[in-house]
């Protein structure tokens, strides 16, 4: 074990309002290699790696960030054996985490944290493509074994999948500039791309739809879509032959964004007149097939999307509002309960009118949802596997909805929080919830974390990996093969 953060970096302990607060405290140690057992019997096929990244340490120099997706990021790698577990992790040495650590200051303004530099060098930034490389959001492979991590920006930053060690920005080989890019990169099985959504922001302002050939770096332009005042747009979704923006009207006037002086996501505005406006673009040729309005919500997250009978059915995890942003904040997380997750929603466009439908799929409060995304990824599709928030006052349970029954199926256990639930298929899988789930669960009466891991079709524990520290909070990750397929991995 070595320690890289000093544990006056960060601010001292104070006692916990509220048990899932642990899940906001610094984690400073760094582990390689540890091995744990599994209690319980895991299958006998487990193999291959679950990577995740996630926010770690939350502040700098003793002075808190605001936001829990500002934290310094974090990168895990749980090596999977049918006995036990590898662990590893280590913070990703980018520059902000430099800057963080050996000068105290913040060196590039985040999602609700502003830079510690000068006014004419935060807007200067973003124009020479000076960007955040705190990369805590996701984590992709790109190519045959090019693993990045990802924040909303065009800066990717490549690690080594078996060591944790940072490798430097990902170079695009190609000319395109934007000022953001989503972390939920989708990889298109049929034509082997990759597709993104990016943001200019200019007068207009663009939406940018990529797409990128398996083992390259060149992103080409699938559509430019002039728009006056951007979303800000989390993910989209993508079905067998369309890309379908989600846009809520969290919105930002594009030289209000440019000449801010405080952080990214205060500059836009909630306008809820503007309703939901849902695009369908064609993935081939680019154009815009439909545009309709749904009734205003906000989310971060598209689960899937599919086609069916003349329609395009895209399900999304939608609030109410954009309050949630603002409550994920940290300081409003320490002063009590708050709502941090939606409700599974399904829009479906009909290609032939243009008009739209909503429905609610399921009342339950559900964030971070997973899907069999390797085979049903643009498809129809049956089950959804998400976090959940029953009755607590942070995420805590995992939940599986079948979407054909409309049941849930839910694993919870007394101050424990969950994790981003990740299926893993079992070998020669038929059926689409023939596997595991995965989850990163911290007791907090323990101050420990475990990895979970549930049979995916009854959500039934089959074991549990104690990890040597609390884990903070994370976003996303994904479960890798050991050898290179050349097949739809992302
Ligand atoms: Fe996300």
């Amino acid at each position: 074990m070595n320690v890289a953060v000093r544990p006056e970096d960060a601010v001292s302990h104070q006692p916990l309002a509220a048990p899932f607060l642990a899940g906001f405290r610094s984690l400073l140690s760094e582990t390689t290699g540890t091995w744990v057992n599994w209690e319980g019997e895991a299958p006998s096929w487990l193999s291959g790696d679950l990577l995740r990244t996630g926010p770690a340490l939350f502040e700098v120099g003793g002075r808190p960030y605001r936001h829990w997706f500002d934290g310094l990021a974090m990168l895990y790698r749980f090596a999977l054996a049918p006995d036990g577990v590898a662990y590893t992790n280590r913070f990703l040495r980018s520059e902000s985490f430099a800057a963080a650590i050996d000068d105290h200051r913040v060196m590039h303004g985040g999602f609700a944290t502003n830079s510690d530099s000068p006014y004419w060098r935060r807007v200067m930034d973003p124009v020479i493509g000076r960007m955040t490389d705190n990369a805590n959001v996701n984590v992709f492979k790109f190519g045959e074994d090019d693993f990045v991590a990802l924040t909303e920006v065009p800066r990717a930053m490549r690690f080594d999948r078996q060591t944790l060690a940072t490798l430097g920005a990902l170079t695009w080989d190609d000319q395109l500039k934007s000022h953001t890019m989503t972390a939920h990169p989708l990889r298109d099985a049929w034509r082997r791309v990759v597709y993104n959504l990016e943001t200019v922001f200019s007068v207009p302002s663009l939406y940018r739809l990529t797409r990128m050939a398996d083992g390259v770096t060149t992103r080409e332009v699938v559509a430019e879509i002039r728009v006056d005042h951007p979303a800000y747009m989390h993910s989209f979704a993508m079905s067998r032959n369309y890309l379908i923006l989600v846009e809520c009207p969290l919105v930002v006037h594009p030289l209000r964004m440019l000449l801010r002086s405080g952080p990214f996501i205060s500059a836009y505005r909630w306008t809820p007149e503007r309703g939901t406006c849902l695009t369908v673009v064609d993935k081939d040729s680019g154009t815009i097939v439909r545009r309709c309005l749904a009734e205003p919500c906000f989310g971060f997250h598209v689960v899937n999307a599919f086609e069916q009978d003349g329609t395009v059915a895209v399900d999304f995890v939608a609030y109410p509002d954009a309050a949630v942003v603002g409550g994920l904040a940290l300081d409003r997380l320490r002063t009590g309960a708050r709502q941090c997750a939606g409700m599974l929603t399904r829009f479906t466009v009909s290609l032939d009118t243009g008009t739209s439908a909503t429905s609610i799929l399921s009342d339950s409060l559900l964030e971070l949802p997973h899907f069999d995304w390797r085979r049903q990824t643009g498809i129809a599709y049956r089950y959804v596997w998400a976090v959940g928030q029953s009755g607590a006052a942070f995420i805590n349970d995992l939940q599986k909805h079948d979407l054909r029954c409309g049941t849930i199926a839910r694993w919870s256990e007394p101050g424990c929080y969950a994790g981003e639930p990740v299926f893993v298929a079992a070998p020669e899988a038929e059926a689409e919830d023939d596997g595991i789930i995965l989850s990163v669960v911290l007791d907090s009466q323990r101050h420990r974390s475990f990895l979970l891991l549930l049979d995916a079709a009854t959500m039934t524990e089959q074991a549990r990996a104690w990890m040597p520290h609390a884990i903070p909070f994370g976003f996303h990750g994904n479960h890798y093969p050991v050898a290179p397929r050349a097949q739809a991995d992302g």
